[in-house]
């Protein structure tokens, strides 16, 4: 297939055009900036200029593929709800262009929005579409352009990691070296999921490959790390304490990250490695972090 690549230059879609290419599939490429087309040129990919500002761009991208992932995403999260609203109108410019034929669109969401209760893993076929996290919006697209037609498939992602990033861990490791502690919340038994980049670029293709119709996918590969373990990796790390901090601390500690430190986000990826043969076997989170430089 030829693939529109949203978020090709990203630390997720850097790692699906080797994948995609791998398999004889093409990337068209979506980069805003003329350092992400050389990248993307140097990746073997074919560049597409646009941006999620301008709709018309996604649209054309779209229209000239069998096939789109979607990853690209403005992490201004200083401006969280208005970039999750914009993912939500980016998917359906692309959903647009998509309709009236079976070429499949894969978007990106967070585990999150399978939890069905405190506790309990999220998993693959629940949605609550009135989850209080604003990311929900891109998940509500996709059902919208679903119901247009279009052969819409979400792949839900946990923290990604490798030995430089790790979602919002690498927002931890940065609060901890500013403040000279790292900590957690409570008794630090909330959880955390996770997964290698390499395994996550995996699951993107053979998600597109299968393109079953309203599927929803976990790139879970770890259900849920103790934020407490994460914490004391990083102090380790970075040579400073490791301290609990009481919920109401959380917010002047870890600024906009601290709505998310005492979460428990427990998610399972039963149904997704049954259904697409998925078996991740990347690095774990702690071996990634116990391998960063930290300096
Ligand atoms: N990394 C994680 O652990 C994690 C966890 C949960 C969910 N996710 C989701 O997974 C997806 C990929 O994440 P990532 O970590 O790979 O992101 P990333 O490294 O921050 O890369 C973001 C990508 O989005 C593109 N982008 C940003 N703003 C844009 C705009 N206004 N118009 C067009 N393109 C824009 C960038 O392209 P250019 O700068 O080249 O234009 C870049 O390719 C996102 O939806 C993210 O929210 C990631």
């Amino acid at each position: 297939m030829r693939v529109f690549l949203t978020g090709a230059t990203g630390f997720i879609g850097s790692a699906i055009i080797p994948e995609l290419i791998g398999s004889g599939h093409e990337v068209l490429g979506l980069t805003r900036s003329e350092a992400g087309a050389q990248t993307l040129i140097a990746a073997g990919a074919e560049v597409h200029r646009g941006n999620l500002e301008d709709v018309e761009s996604l649209r054309s991208g779209a229209a000239k593929s069998d096939g789109v992932i979607h990853c690209a995403f403005d992490h201004d999260f200083s401006n969280y709800v208005a970039n999750c609203e914009k993912d939500g109108r980016a998917i359906e410019a692309l959903g647009g262009a998509l309709a009236g034929s079976d070429r499949p669109l894969v978007i990106t969401s967070g585990t999150g929005m399978g939890s069905a209760a405190p506790g309990q893993p999220a998993t693959e076929d629940y949605f609550d579409s009135s989850h209080p996290v604003p990311r929900k919006a891109s998940e509500l697209a996709g059902v919208s352009v679903a119901e247009r037609g279009v052969n819409v498939s979400v792949v839900r992602l946990p923290q990604v990691h490798d030995t430089v990033k790790q979602g919002l861990i690498t927002y931890l490791v940065a609060v901890a070296r500013e403040k000279g502690i790292s900590a957690y919340v409570g008794d630090g038994l909330n959880r955390w999921p996770a997964a290698h980049v390499s395994d996550v670029a995996r699951l993107y293709r053979l998600a597109l490959e299968k393109h079953e119709a309203g599927s929803r996918y976990h790139a879970v590969a770890e259900e849920g790390i103790p934020l407490k373990e994460i914490a004391e990796v990083i102090g380790r790390g970075l040579n400073v304490p490791v301290v609990s901090l009481p919920r109401e601390q959380a917010g002047a500690h870890f600024g906009w990250l601290g709505g998310f430190a005492g979460w428990d986000m427990l998610a399972s990826s039963a149904l997704t490695q049954q259904r697409l043969g998925w078996h991740p076997t990347g690095p774990s989170l702690i071996a990634d972090l116990e391998n960063m430089r930290y300096f």
